[in-house]
């Protein structure tokens, strides 16, 4: 279908137009299209997908299609190299009947064509800030304005610093100063560029303006030899990001003080040996994550790991069970704590200051002593017990059961049961199957990325203690 240029309209139908529009508070395109819509409505040849014989190039320049309530991402491409993730991104938010609108960077264009992102949006790409078919109606505050959420992926080093900076010099800049919504940014670039003191100093900035983030994540580089953090989330990542902004966790915890612990503790034997287990922190850094971004306030006490800390949270770094349980005393009071490291049952009674030798005359005895059980203590507090104290059983056999006399001897509000086997790759992998055990009962989730698990766990503790506030706010009955 050709695009419709309301500009070639007689200035007094123009004139209607604007007025109709305004009375509906939409912009004129979209009065437009919605008066189109009800006209057709009948012959029901609209919002169709694309027809058999239109080429690519019908549907970048095509008109949007309806976008009634369809939940409305604005992805804004930057110029890097990691842009062709985008276009699977693209893919994947379609899939989940999200509506994609793109803007390209100049420089996104030597990466991608806009003909491959609107072939795959379905949608016009728009490119150029002096484009007179959109900006008849000043549409880069109507693109602003039409998104629920603006997602810019790659994020490269140069939008950060404009964003920050308050730019408006070119289509994507301006659409993001125009923009009052969240904004989500998926940051991607060397990592050089990512720990230059300019880019700290713009990321500090963008968090304190509410800016989300998704990665960078730590690997290979496309640059030969080059690796660090700096690598843009992978698509399925940026997706369980935007299904939970869009799903509105963001505010669901705001005003709530959040406690999470993550990683495995290392248990010194001597100055070069430790206990240690294979706990990677992907769940509890996703999950601390996850809480920020609904609005908490969230203190991360983490063991030793390998992945970045998580964005807008307060991060206390340990190594010990028990520097992990002086940092949880030392952080609370707190309204929820979720305890998902992989604390170690086990230290040695004794630590030995100097490196233990071979003597040639047997092997050394290590004598194990418990470590204090974070968990059961804080669920036992009698005055600073948060009120929802949520454990995780990381369990290699008879997941349920084990898990539901957990929650009987921690004396937790829910377990997070999880089968850590060698088969499930649930330790340091990516994925997670989580069975969440509580007085009620117990549910399975489907297996899920760390990242949608820690979102559907953010959600459930919103609803939980929603539901809860009336009966914590009522006065106890033997008040006086
Ligand atoms: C081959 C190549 C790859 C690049 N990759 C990145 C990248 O991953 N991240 C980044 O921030 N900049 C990268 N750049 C630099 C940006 O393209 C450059 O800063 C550009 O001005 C960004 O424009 P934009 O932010 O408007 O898209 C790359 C440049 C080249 C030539």
């Amino acid at each position: 279908m050709a695009s419709l240029t309301v500009r070639q309209l007689d200035e007094a139908l123009k004139k209607r137009l604007r007025l109709r529009a305004a009375k509906h508070g939409r912009s004129v395109e979209d009065e437009v299209r919605n008066i189109l819509r009800s006209a057709a409505a009948s012959a029901d040849e609209f919002g169709a997908p694309a027809a058999p014989n239109e080429t690519t190039r019908d549907a970048a320049t095509r008109e949007p299609a309806p976008r009634a309530a369809a939940r409305r991402v604005l992805l804004i491409i930057g110029g890097g190299i990691a842009a062709y993730k985008s276009l699977d991104l693209i893919r994947r938010l379609r899939e989940r009947g999200i509506a994609v609108r793109v803007v390209m960077t100049q420089a996104a264009q030597q990466f991608l064509t806009p003909l491959s992102a609107g072939a795959l949006s379905g949608e016009r790409v728009f490119t150029d800030l002096f484009d007179p078919a959109s900006e008849f109606d000043v549409g880069h505050i109507r693109l602003a304005r039409e998104a629920d959420l603006i997602v810019v992926a790659p994020a490269t080093a140069n939008l950060m610093a404009k964003i920050a900076g308050g730019h408006a010099g070119d289509l994507a800049s301006a659409v993001l100063l125009a923009t009052g919504k969240k904004i989500l940014l998926a940051p991607a670039m060397n990592p050089q560029m990512w720990s230059s003191k300019a880019t700290r100093r713009n990321l500090a900035q963008l968090i304190a303006d509410g800016v989300a983030l998704v990665g960078p994540n730590a690997g290979e580089m496309a640059e030969r030899n080059e690796a660090g953090i700096g690598r843009m989330a992978e698509p399925l990542e940026i997706v369980a990001a935007v299904e939970g902004l869009l799903t509105n966790t963001g505010g669901a915890l705001a005003g709530l003080r959040v406690i999470i612990t993550s990683g495995p503790t290392h248990e010194p034997i001597d100055p070069v040996r430790y206990i240690a287990n294979r706990s990677s922190g992907k769940q509890g850094h996703a999950i601390a994550a996850a809480a920020a971004s609904a609005g908490a306030e969230v203190t991360l006490i983490a063991g030793p790991v390998n992945v970045p800390d998580p964005v807008g949270v307060k991060m206390v770094k340990v190594e010990t069970a028990r520097d992990m349980l002086a940092a949880v005393e030392q952080a609370l009071p707190a309204d929820v704590g979720i305890f998902a490291a992989a604390v170690a049952d086990w230290r040695t009674d004794h630590n030995s200051k100097e490196k233990i030798k071979k003597t040639g005359t047997g092997t050394p005895e290590l004598t194990l002593v418990e470590n204090p059980d974070i968990l059961s203590i804080v669920a036992h507090l009698k005055t600073k017990r948060p009120r929802l104290v949520i454990g995780f059983a990381a369990e290699t056999e008879k997941i349920i059961e084990h898990a539901k006399a957990k929650l009987a001897r921690k004396g937790c509000d829910w377990i997070l049961a999880n089968d850590v086997s060698a088969e499930s790759g649930v330790m340091g992998g990516d994925r997670n199957t989580v069975h969440l055990v509580s007085a009620s009962g117990i549910e399975s989730w489907p297996q899920q990325t760390k990242d949608e698990v820690a979102g559907e766990l953010i959600k459930r503790i919103a609803a939980e203690l929603k539901e809860r506030a009336p009966k914590e706010n009522s006065p106890k009955e033997n008040s006086p």
